[in-house]
């Protein structure tokens, strides 16, 4: 099973995903995470991709499609995959079908977790992400055991840099400007399935596996 998964920022991509993995064994591929990674690493990615993902600025095309193909390239996807955070443009969705042929799979679903702008900043500002690990809470919907702490590998959470009110806001634009329209170009593909985001982790999670089981 292939899955995309949409949302603004802050919908609660990376949360479920992780439920997902769990669950089916699946292989997430979150490009905000690829990013942020080679920008600790300083790799050729991270020099590129630094400046873009501070402000909250789509990483040009070409560098992004470059480095998901890189990574199909270079990894065993063949239990199934979830893209979180990709594509993010059309142009980067017509890449992915190009992929597919090339490596010879499949999307099977595309998910969009639905949720109020409103909501989206309570969510994103209360985020904590572990700097060792990459394991996401919140202060309040989902606190870790000890404050500051990460349950899973006891690193220091801290606030993304993306989270500054500025980069919120440059986020939320570019997702209405260049994200949001796949959504119509999913829905006419026949693939989309559309997800109340804003329920508790649990129920998210719940309507994401009835939805899939159908
Ligand atoms: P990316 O890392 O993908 O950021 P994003 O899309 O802005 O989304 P987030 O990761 O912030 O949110 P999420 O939906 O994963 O929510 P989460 O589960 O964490 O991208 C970062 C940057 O990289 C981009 O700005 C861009 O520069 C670059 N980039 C990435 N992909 C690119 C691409 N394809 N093309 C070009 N550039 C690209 O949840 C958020 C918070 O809410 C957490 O604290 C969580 O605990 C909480 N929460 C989650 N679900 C619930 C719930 N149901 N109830 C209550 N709280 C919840
Ligand atoms: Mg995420
Ligand atoms: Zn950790």
């Amino acid at each position: 099973m292939n899955i995309i998964l949409m949302g603004p920022p802050g919908a609660g991509k990376g949360t479920q995903a992780k439920k997902l993995v769990e669950k089916y064994g699946l292989t997430q591929i979150s490009t905000g995470d690829l990013f942020r990674k080679a920008v600790k690493e300083n790799t050729a990615y991270g020099v590129i991709s630094k400046y873009f993902t501070r402000f909250g600025y789509l990483v040009p095309d070409e560098y992004t499609v470059m480095m998901v193909e890189d990574y199909f390239a270079e990894h065993d996807v063949s239990n199934g995959f979830i893209l979180d955070g990709f594509p993010r443009t059309i142009n980067q969705a017509v890449k992915l079908d190009d992929m597919c042929k090339k490596f010879n799979f499949k999307i099977d679903a595309v998910i969009n977790l639905d949720i109020d702008k409103n909501k989206l900043i309570t969510r994103l500002s209360g985020r904590r992400t572990c700097i060792d690990c990459g394991s996401s809470y919140h202060v309040v919907f989902n606190p870790p055991k000890v404050l500051g702490i990460c349950d899973q590998c006891g690193g220091e959470l801290q606030q993304r840099e993306d989270e500054k009110e500025d980069a919120v806001a440059v986020r939320l634009h570019t997702y209405d400007q260049s994200t949001k329209p796949l959504i119509d170009f999913y829905r006419m593909m026949g693939k989309l399935i559309e997800v109340n985001g804003d329920q508790t982790m649990d129920d998210v999670f719940k309507d994401i596996e009835n939805s899939l089981n159908k």
